[in-house]
């Protein structure tokens, strides 16, 4: 099999496995228990926060663990309301359905939305961020990184602006595919709430974080104990943090030397892709993105059909385009950048990572003008 799928989740990484597994024997007592079993699991979970705060420039006070990256950006939109004055939310149109989806019930609950279009390069312009903002605004949130077509934002162009407005304005980053890709540091991008998904970077799912800038002041989701400093009660998941706390430093130590490896095999997948397919066309800004991303359009052709047959070749990967309920149903970030309809419904998303080689992507190759000719005479 070749997986070429890094963006939906990535494979465990073996010394994430190992930390988990060793804690899970070991440390199977309550962190919130003052004798010493407990001691040792919170332990487990306070060097856990220092990993992943040291990866993304928090201090570890400022991280409060979650069950996942759609926990945090939950936490980081619904957290702020009634604490702060107003009932205006900014969003970017291509976030992902965990902030959009979000920011919709706030608007049931009587918050007023909007969302800043985004042009057919993929990248969110500042000035028009800033341009929604007004003196009601309580949050804004534009993510870090797309999770389809992997362009990169410029957070720290968009944090000055959205301050210049109004600085008791909250900007928020969905920061999930960033990690681990890119070099992330919360405090030079200057955002109050950060989200982060330990199963992006090597790390085990049902775990995330999310950065809350000290001085933040958010109403929790979950009540109960107490626990992460009142944020999210419930026993913390003391293995799952762990193997985000390993892989977190991994991919901070990585992050350099993986974007490397990967442009260099995206320009191989490209070039192949190019040379099956002369008239596909690359879907949002090629340079402003993470190394390990392609997004692709093929003309003539449905996602769910190429997803279909490069399953059967042994391929997996992303499609632009999802059934929902007998139709097929085109990516919104496609849709909002402007992708035509047909193209957003021919697209597919190659995301390489950690683990992907050079045969990978030669094995990609290797059947796609086959499938995409198959895919052409299906449609
Ligand atoms: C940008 C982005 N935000 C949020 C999420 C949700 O994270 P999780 O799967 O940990 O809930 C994802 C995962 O697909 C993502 O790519």
């Amino acid at each position: 099999m070749t997986y070429l799928d890094h963006a939906a989740s990535t494979p465990l990484l073996p010394e994430v496995a190992e930390a988990m597994l060793a804690s899970m024997k070991a440390e199977f007592g309550n962190p919130s228990s003052v004798h010493g079993y407990g001691r040792r699991a919170k332990q487990v979970v306070e060097d856990a926060r220092e990993k992943v705060a040291a990866a993304v420039g928090a201090l570890p006070a400022e991280i409060t663990f979650t069950g996942g990256g759609t926990e945090a950006d939950n936490l980081a939109l619904k957290g702020p309301f009634g604490l702060i004055p107003g009932r205006h939310v900014v969003v970017s149109a291509i976030e992902h359905r965990a902030v959009l989806d979000t920011v919709e019930w706030l608007e049931r609950q009587g918050a007023k939305v909007s969302a800043v279009a985004v042009g057919p390069e993929g990248i969110v312009d500042p000035l028009k961020v800033a341009a929604a903002v007004n003196s009601s605004t309580v949050i804004v949130s534009v993510m870090a990184v797309n999770n389809e077509i992997g362009t990169v934002q410029p957070i720290e162009e968009i944090v000055a602006a959205v301050k210049a407005v109004n600085p008791s304005t909250l900007v928020h980053t969905d920061a999930v595919q960033a990690l681990g890709n890119l070099p992330v540091d919360v405090k030079l991008w200057g955002v109050d709430l950060a989200s982060f998904a330990a199963h992006k970077l090597g790390g085990p799912k049902g775990v995330g974080a999310l950065f809350v800038r000290n001085g933040v002041r958010l109403t929790p989701l979950i009540h109960g104990g107490g626990h992460e400093r009142g944020l999210r009660s419930g026993t913390s998941n003391v293995a799952g943090i762990a193997g985000f706390g390993v892989a977190a430093e991994i991919a901070a130590r990585e992050v350099h030397a993986k974007s490397e490896a990967l442009l260099a095999l995206r320009a191989q997948l490209l070039d192949g892709i190019r040379r099956a397919v002369p008239d596909a066309g690359v879907n949002g800004d090629l340079t402003t993105r993470i190394p390990g991303n392609l997004n692709v359009s093929i003309p003539g052709t449905e996602g769910e059909t190429l997803l279909m047959l490069l399953d059967q070749a042994g391929i997996a990967c992303s499609s632009g385009s999802a059934c929902a309920s007998g139709a097929l149903d085109p990516s919104h970030v496609l849709l909002a950048i402007g992708t035509d309809r047909a193209l957003a419904v021919g697209s597919l998303r190659l995301s390489m990572g950690r683990a992907t080689t050079p045969d990978d992507v030669a094995s990609l190759l290797e059947v796609f003008p086959d499938i995409v000719g198959r895919a052409r005479r299906a449609a």
